[in-house]
C-alpha cells in the first residue's frame, strides 16, 4: 500500500517519506479500513517534530483520525460489514501505524459509522477535535439554558465546542484574536455573541453579558493563561474544562478571591476518556451530524503524496481549520 511514515523524529520535509510498505491485517477483533481521507492535529505534528524525544517506533504512520470504508472484519470482530463508510479515532495513539496511508487496521472500538450525508475529508475531522469539543461541552453536566464561554473559537476544537453548545441549548460567548474575518466565521458558526481577545476588556464585557452572574463553563484552550481572567468570569457552581496549555504548564488556582464558589476543574485528555465516555462521545457526534448541527471548517485537503507539505502547512497555521491528507 501506499503510506506516509517518519523513522526519526524531525522537520516534516526531512523525516516525512511517503513510499509502498505492507498493508496491515486486521488481527481479532480489528476492523481494516480502507482510508480515504486523514486527519493532521497538533499532537501529530507536535510529536513528529520534537527532536527531544526519539520516535516511541521504528516506523511511524501518523494520524489518529480518519475516514473511509470497511475492507476486511479481523476474527471476532462485528458491527460492521465490508463496504460500510466509517471514521476512527485513536489510530496512532500508543499504535505505530495510523491512518496517513491506504490501509490502517485498528481495534473495531475506535471505529464509528460516518452518517450518509458526511463526505470523507469531512469524516477525517470528527476523531480528535470533534471528540475534545463534545466531551468538553458535556463533562460538567447539560449546558441546557446555560451560558457557555469558548475563547479560540477559531480553533479546530474550539469552533465544535461552539457548535455542541448551541445544539445543545446554551447560549454561546466565543472570543477570538482574529479579527472581523474570524468574527465572522465564529457568528457563522452559531455563536451568539464574539469578543475580541486582544482589544476588549474580557472580563467586563463577559461580566455585562451574564448580567453580572458570570458565565456557567469556559472550554479552555489555554487554562494557565487563561486562569486569571477565568476565575472572575466563572459563576458559582460553574465549571473550566480545560484541553490546552499554550503559554505556561503550569497553572495557579486562586483559593480565595474567585468569583465562582464550587466551582469545579476538568482537565480532560480525550485519548483517554473511559469506554462510557467514549461511547457517549461518538453517539453524540454521529447525532449532531445526522441533525445537520456541525459545520466542519477544513483549512486544506492534500494528496498523501504530498503529506510533509500537509504537515508543514498545519503547523505553521492556526486558526484555519482542519488539514486533510487524501489517501
Ligand atoms: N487535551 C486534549 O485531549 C486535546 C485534544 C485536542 C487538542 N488539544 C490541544 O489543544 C490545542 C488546540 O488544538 P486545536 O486543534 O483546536 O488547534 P487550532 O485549530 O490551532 O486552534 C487553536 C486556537 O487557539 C486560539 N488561541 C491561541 N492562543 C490562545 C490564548 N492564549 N487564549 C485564547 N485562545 C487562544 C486561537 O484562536 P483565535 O485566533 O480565534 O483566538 C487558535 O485558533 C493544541 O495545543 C492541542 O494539542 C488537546
Amino acid at each position: 500500500m501506499r503510506a506516509g511514515w517518519y523513522e526519526k523524529t524531525g522537520p516534516a520535509h526531512e523525516v516525512i517519506k511517503v513510499g509502498e510498505m505492507d498493508a496491515p491485517r486486521p488481527g481479532p477483533g480489528e476492523i481494516l479500513i480502507r482510508v480515504h481521507a486523514s486527519g493532521i492535529n497538533p499532537s501529530d505534528y507536535k510529536r513528529r517534530a520534537n527532536v527531544k524525544v526519539p520516535a516511541e517506533f521504528p516506523r511511524v504512520v501518523p494520524h489518529s483520525d480518519g475516514a473511509g470504508v470497511v475492507a476486511a472484519l479481523g476474527a471476532g470482530a462485528s458491527g460492521f460489514n465490508i463496504g460500510d463508510r466509517v471514521w476512527c479515532y485513536n489510530a496512532q495513539w500508543a499504535r505505530p501505524f495510523g491512518t496517513a496511508a491506504e490501509y490502517v487496521a485498528l481495534p473495531a472500538r475506535f471505529v464509528q459509522r460516518l452518517p450518509d450525508r458526511t463526505s470523507f475529508v469531512e469524516g477525517a475531522c470528527l476523531g480528535i477535535p470533534a471528540m475534545t469539543g463534545y466531551h468538553a461541552v458535556h463533562v460538567a453536566g447539560s449546558v441546557e439554558g446555560k451560558t457557555v464561554y469558548v475563547p479560540g473559537a477559531t480553533g479546530r476544537v474550539g469552533a465544535y465546542a461552539v457548535q455542541f453548545a448551541k445544539w445543545r441549548g446554551a447560549r454561546v460567548i466565543a472570543s477570538t484574536g482574529g479579527g472581523d474575518a474570524a468574527r465572522a466565521t465564529i457568528l457563522g458558526l452559531g455563536a451568539d455573541v464574539v469578543l475580541d481577545r486582544k482589544t476588549d476588556d474580557l472580563a467586563a464585557r463577559l461580566l455585562a453579558e451574564t448580567g453580572g452572574k458570570g458565565v456557567d463553563l469556559v472550554v479552555d484552550v489555554d487554562l494557565p493563561g487563561n486562569i486569571g481572567l477565568d476565575e472572575k468570569i466563572v459563576a458559582e457552581n460553574g465549571a473550566v474544562v480545560s484541553f490546552g496549555a499554550a503559554s505556561v504548564p503550569t497553572l495557579s488556582l486562586a483559593m480565595s478571591g474567585r468569583k465562582a464558589r464550587n466551582l469545579s476543574v476538568h482537565l480532560i485528555f480525550v485519548y483517554l476518556l473511559s469506554e462510557p465516555a467514549f461511547a457517549a462521545t461518538c453517539a453524540g457526534i454521529i447525532a449532531a451530524e445526522e441533525a445537520g448541527a456541525l459545520r466542519h471548517r477544513v483549512g486544506g485537503v492534500y494528496p498523501l503524496a504530498e503529506l510533509a507539505r500537509a504537515h508543514a502547512d498545519a503547523e505553521a497555521t492556526t486558526g484555519t481549520g482542519h488539514f486533510v491528507v487524501e489517501a
